[in-house]
């Protein structure tokens, strides 16, 4: 038998090296290669002749057991979830440290276990003795879930195995959880995959919901392991600044429903809120309005949110290196719409320094902002604020052009619900818009007449 080739595994893309290298040819990370067992192969060669099982084929229209989603307690996050818990289904919840991972998956841990469910919470982070006092601080402590502290993916399913299948497993966190099917330490790429298949396959086999908690890297991916994001029914994660006080549960893939929607919380002193009507949190307050300031529209799922842009310009003598900042937005699309107002609208910001930052923590991604940013540099650049209780919103194209985005319609009437009576954005809307206050600009160099004739 061949002697067995040493492979090296990256712990941040799970890709494959032959022999060792500084740095990950595939994803560019430094010293994230570590040798790993080798993988055993049978043989490569298939017998199409038999040898193996015939698989039975099924029609698509077979009619099964219908989908009977669990509600986490938690409306927000079953929101997120598109509804629910899937039984038999796997969940991986991704966020920064800090976020409140933790404290929402306890939240919903108790809420699932007061409404009758069987839920077992094992964390390999803390001892159960801190998830208690976490739980007696969330007001929690009362309700009937199966606490443990353990790491060993072995113990976990013969545990599980000796009793009825629980509603909810949560697992906090993977990168914890250890295998004795496979060599190496925790958190190993190979380690977090098959650590998470075999609980998988238990859920699975079982239809017990299972929540896997998972470490996020310094470039936002799941840690190490983006094998895992495969292996899973439903990505969510949870989103935040950590010194803001709003978080909002996003799902990334859901094999069950939309991944639109979001689900809004609070960090309070007794764990997470819900926030049912996010409309109206990020905007600052509003007194007086300020140059440099717009609202936009945005769209969340099916809920709008508005949210406060605002821009700093700051000229600097001659010679120095501006600084371009943005928090909350894409630095390279601001980059763009900087040059399109140079290049198209005859503005000069060569010898500015401009802050781009999103209001209360959000964070945006919505291509529509496009134009409620470029409100708020033009408003900036010529200070003068926009006119009071207006809202912007559209896709600007390199070309300068304003172009159409969706949900229009959806976004004008829960400004007008919130009371903005004006509102800037393209032409294409504007049969939909019923009623006055509504601007159709064609052009970025409209918005920029506009900014400088009006105030
Ligand atoms: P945690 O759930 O431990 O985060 P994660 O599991 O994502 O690492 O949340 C930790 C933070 O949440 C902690 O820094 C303090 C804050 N927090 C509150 O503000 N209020 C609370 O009631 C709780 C439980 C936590
Ligand atoms: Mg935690």
């Amino acid at each position: 038998m061949a002697k067995p080739k040493r492979r090296y595994v990256c712990q941040a893309c799970g890709s494959l090296a032959q022999r060792w290298q500084g740095q990950c040819a595939d994803c560019g990370e430094w010293n994230t290669l570590a040798e790993e067992a080798p993988e055993t192969v049978f043989s490569a060669k298939h017998d199409l002749s038999g040898g193996g099982r015939k698989i039975a084929f099924e029609p698509l229209d077979k009619a099964g057991a219908p989908l009977v989603r669990r509600s986490t307690g938690i409306a927000e996050f079953d929101r997120a979830l598109g509804g629910g818990l899937v039984p038999g289904s796997a969940i991986l919840m991704g966020g920064d440290p800090g976020i409140g991972k933790s404290t929402l998956l306890l939240q919903a841990a108790a809420r699932v276990a007061q409404g009758g469910g069987e839920v077992v919470y094992i964390s390999g982070e803390e001892a159960a003795g801190q998830v208690r006092l976490r739980a007696e601080r969330l007001g929690l402590a009362g309700a009937p879930v199966r606490l443990a502290s353990a790491t060993s993916v072995r113990d976990i399913l013969t545990t599980l195995g000796g009793m009825a299948a629980p509603a909810l497993v949560v697992i906090d966190s993977i990168q914890t959880m250890h295998s004795d099917q496979i060599e190496g330490a925790p958190g190993t790429v190979s380690q977090v995959r098959a650590s998470a298949f075999e609980l998988i396959r238990y859920a699975k086999e079982c239809g017990t919901a299972l929540v896997l908690v998972g470490h996020v890297t310094k470039d936002g991916s799941i840690a190490g392991p983006r094998v895992l994001e495969h292996m899973v029914d439903v990505v969510m994660s949870f989103e935040g600044e950590r010194s803001h006080q709003y978080r909002i549960l996003r799902s990334i893939k859901n094999r069950f429903g939309p991944v639109d929607e979001i689900g809004v919380f609070a960090m309070a002193g007794a764990g997470l809120e819900e926030v049912g009507n996010p409309s109206l949190l990020f905007l600052s307050q509003r007194g007086e309005t300020v140059a440099g300031s717009a609202v936009f529209p945005a769209i969340e799922g099916t809920r709008p949110v508005l949210v406060e842009i605002q821009a700093l310009i700051v000229r600097l003598a001659s010679g120095a290196t501006p600084r371009r900042a943005v928090v909350g937005w894409d630095s390279g699309r601001l980059a763009m719409l900087l040059a399109v107002l140079e290049a198209r609208c005859g503005l000069n910001f060569s010898s500015c320094e401009v802050y781009l930052n999103v209001a209360g923590g959000y964070r945006l991604a919505d291509p529509a902002a496009d134009l409620a940013v470029a409100a708020a540099l033009v408003s900036a650049l010529a200070d003068r604020p926009l006119p009071e209780g207006s809202v912007w919103f559209g896709e600007v194209s390199l070309a300068g052009e304003v172009r159409p985005v969706a949900h229009a319609s959806l976004r004008l009437r829960e400004a007008a619900k919130l009371g903005f009576g004006e509102a800037c954005g393209p032409a294409e809307v504007a049969h939909e818009a019923l009623g006055k206050g509504y601007n159709a600009i064609t052009m970025l160099s409209k918005l920029v007449d506009r900014v400088i004739a009006e105030a």
